[in-house]
């Protein structure tokens, strides 16, 4: 029976979503994306399940999340690469994580580190057009070639050189990795040549074969979904991992014209049966889901009915037998004939990204599967 607000992460397809891409992409290397809680999934289980399809490196956003892995007694190689300003790279150091580098300033603070406790494996981050972290193109001599220096003192090892792309289009994309090669070109001049040279995320990783250098990182498709959407997901073999469930909590039998739920921003038609499930904002279920988004009851699709508030949402489900205690499933994998985060990001004008990442909050987190 599914719990009152259950979050299932089916490992078995997490691990066969990497050992796909890893066929479809044919890299030396593949990054297995694990922050921000495995993008709504569960870290730890994940980077493990992750690791069982042959991904291995683990990426995260900050070195807390390494250290979290590190601390759950996953050992293998983890990258980090958005740093608090006053981040303690000792810990990485420690802890023997990778640390991204985004400018001169980062690269002493990590130099300074690794001298009080261990070299440091970094990779640098250069802009090529997204303009977030990286470091500038005005900055690649100055940074590489300190960072040579730092390689002959013997407590820097550049082990990779990498930077993310904005899939504004191919075209732009294109002229990024042009950038990119410019910049791994000013490495080799000034003495840096890393093993590792990365740039693709999902999307260029399955659709720019010259993105894919070696390693990719990824994040949604191993969560199986297609940046692409249903059909390439499909096409790819890509199964999608989380399901995300409630249990009616109320059911009400109501005549024509009622008013459901906050602002009364659906009223019924007729006389119909309305159900209560437990899932709300609270929970990451967004809030322009109201009115618009898909969910399955007794295998019949329906739209949630009126606003979602903080605990709960409203189905009319017209004169469906409905108990308390009825499975709700609000998205997971359409090929047994429920609604997929992609329905649900495009129901409320988002990503299916943002979908999957954002549930969290009472849901209970279960497994299936796993090695
Ligand atoms: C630097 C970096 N690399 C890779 C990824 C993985 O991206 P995706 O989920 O599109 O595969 C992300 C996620 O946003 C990222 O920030």
């Amino acid at each position: 029976m599914s719990a009152f607000r259950e979050l299932e992460v089916d490992l078995d397809a997490l691990t066969a979503n990497v050992e796909r891409m890893r066929a479809h992409v044919g890299t030396p290397h593949v990054m297995a994306v694990v922050k921000a809680n495995a993008y709504g999934h569960g870290a730890v289980a994940s980077a493990r399940a992750a690791l069982a399809g042959g991904a291995d490196w683990l990426g995260v956003a900050d070195l807390a999340e390494a250290l979290q892995l590190r601390d759950a007694g996953i050992d293998a190689p983890v990258l980090a690469w958005l740093h608090d300003p006053d981040e303690d790279f000792r810990l990485a150091a420690d802890a023997g994580v990778d640390v991204g580098i985004s400018s001169l300033a980062q690269l002493e603070v990590a130099a300074d580190a690794a001298r009080t406790v261990a070299p440091l494996a970094v990779h640098i981050k250069v802009e090529t057009g997204l303009s977030r972290n990286g470091v500038a193109e005005k900055e690649w001599d100055a940074v590489f070639t300190r960072a040579h220096e730092l390689e002959e003192e013997g407590v820097i090892r550049v082990r990779g050189i990498f930077s993310h792309l904005s899939n504004a289009s191919d075209d732009d994309d294109r002229a990024a990795i042009a950038v990119f090669e410019r910049g791994l070109a000013r490495a080799a001049a000034a003495g840096v040549e890393p093993e590792l040279r990365h740039i693709a995320a999902s999307a260029a990783a399955i659709a720019l074969p010259e993105s894919r250098y070696d390693l990719v990182r990824l994040g949604l498709s191993i969560y199986g979904l297609s940046p692409y959407g249903a059909e390439s997901g499909r096409s790819l073999g890509l199964r999608p991992v989380m399901t995300v469930r409630g249990r009616v909590a109320a059911v009400r039998r109501v005549p024509a014209g009622k008013g459901v739920s906050y602002d009364y921003a659906y009223r019924t038609e007729r006389e119909t049966t309305l159900a209560l499930v437990p899932l709300g904002y609270a929970e990451g279920i967004p809030r322009s889901a109201s009115n618009v988004a898909p969910v399955a009851i007794a295998g019949r699709p329906f739209t949630i009915s009126g606003r979602v508030a903080m605990d709960q949402f409203v189905v009319d489900v017209g004169d469906l037998e409905v108990a308390v205690g009825d499975e709700v499933v609000l998205f997971g994998d359409p090929a047994t004939g429920v609604p997929s985060a992609y329905d649900w990001a495009d129901a409320c004008g988002t990503i299916s990204w943002e979908i999957v990442t954002r549930l969290d909050g009472r849901v209970r987190r279960t497994f299936r599967g796993g090695r």
